[in-house]
């Protein structure tokens, strides 16, 4: 059922023709952003010169031809990298009506920063501000869509994962965890990313050594950790990690990965326990006061 697509390639045309007909498709041009975390624009992205001839190709074939859309790149801390795109996405948009073209919708994908674990300030309601100025500005007419990502979930999970090993390194501690970079930390290598790590205990903090379970040696998440001393099975805290971590998480060496708890499912579960409990009492009352 689903009718609207992206492609930036022509090979995808006659695809999305025999698969979708008549679907509504956007172009995606490419768009530089040095300040991303993850250049998404090495690989994605039709150059902005062979949008519009793409997209006229794609009306040949049937399609329909929508808008255009772009990714700035995962994790941008740069407001200039969407006003740039916007600006440059509005010249192919002029340029589509003058010649008989009416694009209605711009994509502007993902890409809006959490805060991130080396304390890297992002202003961001600032940028947003920005870019809806700009939106304002040059789109008033068009249909907008965004692609929100780690925005939404990156900051809405914690992971809890506990000490199952220690090793002593000359001065060096050492702790294995039960989570690792092949399974819920692995956004440590695909997404480039230092989760926050937080340690509970008294004593002095000592530069230490936090790693996975799995056989492997790059199986290491934190070097030189201020960390007090910890004993086997002592709880460690890692904050935002919801974003690009328990989908790429493999099961290697026959580690599953974490289990997720939903706050909400928690929440309503104790909501029908008190609705139940209430049923109950009156239940209990009405019969109470049965003759
Ligand atoms: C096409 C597309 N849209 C949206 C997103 C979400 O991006 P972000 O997490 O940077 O908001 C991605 C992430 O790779 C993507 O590839």
């Amino acid at each position: 059922g689903v009718k609207r697509f992206t492609f930036d390639d022509e090979s995808e045309i006659p695809k999305l023709a025999a698969a979708a007909p008549g679907a509504d498709v956007l172009v995606r041009v490419q768009v530089h952003n040095s300040k991303a975390l993850v250049d998404l624009n090495t690989k994605f992205g039709a150059p902005l010169g062979s949008a519009l001839p793409l997209l006229r190709k794609a009306e040949q074939a049937g399609l329909h031809a929508k808008g255009i859309c772009f990714h700035v790149g995962s994790q941008s801390l740069s407001t200039a990298a969407y006003e740039e795109a916007l600006l440059l996405v509005h010249h192919l948009f002029l340029e589509a009506e003058a010649s008989g073209m009416h694009l209605t919708d711009l994509d502007i994908g993902g890409g809006f920063p959490i805060p991130s674990a080396e304390g890297l300030h992002v202003d961001l309601a600032a940028m947003l501000e920005a870019i809806n100025r700009q939106l304002d500005r040059l789109f008033p007419q068009t249909a907008v869509w965004t692609e929100p990502g780690r925005f939404l979930c990156g900051t809405a999970m914690n992971l809890v994962t506990s000490v199952i090993g220690t090793k002593q390194r000359g001065a060096v501690p050492w702790y294995i965890l039960d989570e690792g970079i092949y399974g819920v930390f692995s956004g440590i290598l695909f997404d480039h990313w230092e989760y926050p790590l937080h340690c509970f205990g008294n004593g002095a903090k000592i530069p230490s050594v936090f790693a996975g379970p799995s056989c492997d040696g790059i199986d290491v998440l934190y070097r030189d950790f201020p960390a007090p001393k910890l004993p086997i099975g002592a709880n460690v805290l890692v904050s935002d990690i919801g974003a690009y971590t328990t989908v790429s998480a493999t099961r290697f060496n026959g580690f599953e990965p974490a289990a997720v708890l939903v706050w909400e499912d928690q929440a309503d579960l104790v909501a029908k326990r008190r609705k139940l409990r209430e049923t109950d009492e009156a239940s209990s009352a009405s019969i109470a006061q049965m003759p």
